[in-house]
């Protein structure tokens, strides 16, 4: 199977760009911050502290599934619910525990070896799928990307404030960062593309010459 990683930090492009580059190539598309999301919702749900490491780890038993661009909780579509401020710090918090790591590892590595797939995440290259045959690492300035998500929540018809949205990100990045257990970081093999001063069309172009270029060489 052909596996192309991407990874980055919170706002970096990273689900457009996967969307397009997987309809290109004709990949399936794997939000895996959408899983992590998924697990934060459960433990919301059963009234768990996301910071009490000890309980949150004792309750990894629902079952978490991908579909398409949708994301099933014990069969249930939770889709529509995972996408909050909330969720999003929940799932920070709880993706640095190692058992919640190893807890995911094999839903998202059984997704690769059934299909060609392009994941999304933060440690796509360097953890899950260190074999994949093409990795990117997508990123942009913080004031670029604050601005992005932003403008993505007054269109959703949202009231955010910038400075909050700013001030979550940071936050949410130095978690994801600096954590013991699969921190953030470009694989040493990535191709690292900034796309602060560059729209999505030429990262798209981008990023398609040079999966061209690798899998004309293999
Ligand atoms: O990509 P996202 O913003 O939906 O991810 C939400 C959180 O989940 C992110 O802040 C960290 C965690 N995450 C992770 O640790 N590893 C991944 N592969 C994907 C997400």
């Amino acid at each position: 199977m052909k596996t192309i990683t991407i990874d980055g930090p919170a706002a970096a492009g990273k689900t457009t760009l996967s969307r397009i580059i997987s309809e290109d190539l004709g990949f399936v598309y794997v939000d895996t911050g959408a899983i992590y999301r998924a697990l934060a919702f459960y433990m919301k749900k059963n009234n768990i502290d996301f910071k009490d490491e000890i309980k949150v780890c004792k309750n990894l038993n629902s079952k978490i599934r991908p579909s398409g661009e949708k994301i099933f909780l014990n069969n249930e579509d939770v889709s529509n619910f995972i996408r909050t401020e909330e969720i999003s710090m929940g799932a920070s918090i709880i993706s640095s525990y190692q058992k919640v790591r190893d807890y995911l590892l094999d839903i998202q590595r059984n997704i690769g070896k059934e299909f060609d797939c392009v994941f999304e995440g933060r440690d796509m290259g360097t953890k899950v799928f260190p074999m994949a045959q093409i990795k990117f690492y997508l990123d942009a300035d913080i004031e670029t990307r604050a601005r992005r998500r932003f403008n993505q929540l007054k269109d959703k018809g949202e009231n955010p404030l910038y400075e909050k949205v700013y001030a979550d990100l940071e936050k949410r990045d130095s978690q994801d960062m600096k954590r013991k257990h699969s921190p953030l970081k470009p694989a040493s093999d990535a191709f690292l593309i900034d796309s602060t001063l560059i729209g999505v069309n030429e990262v798209r172009e981008k990023m398609i010459g040079i999966i061209n270029s690798k899998w004309a060489k293999i």
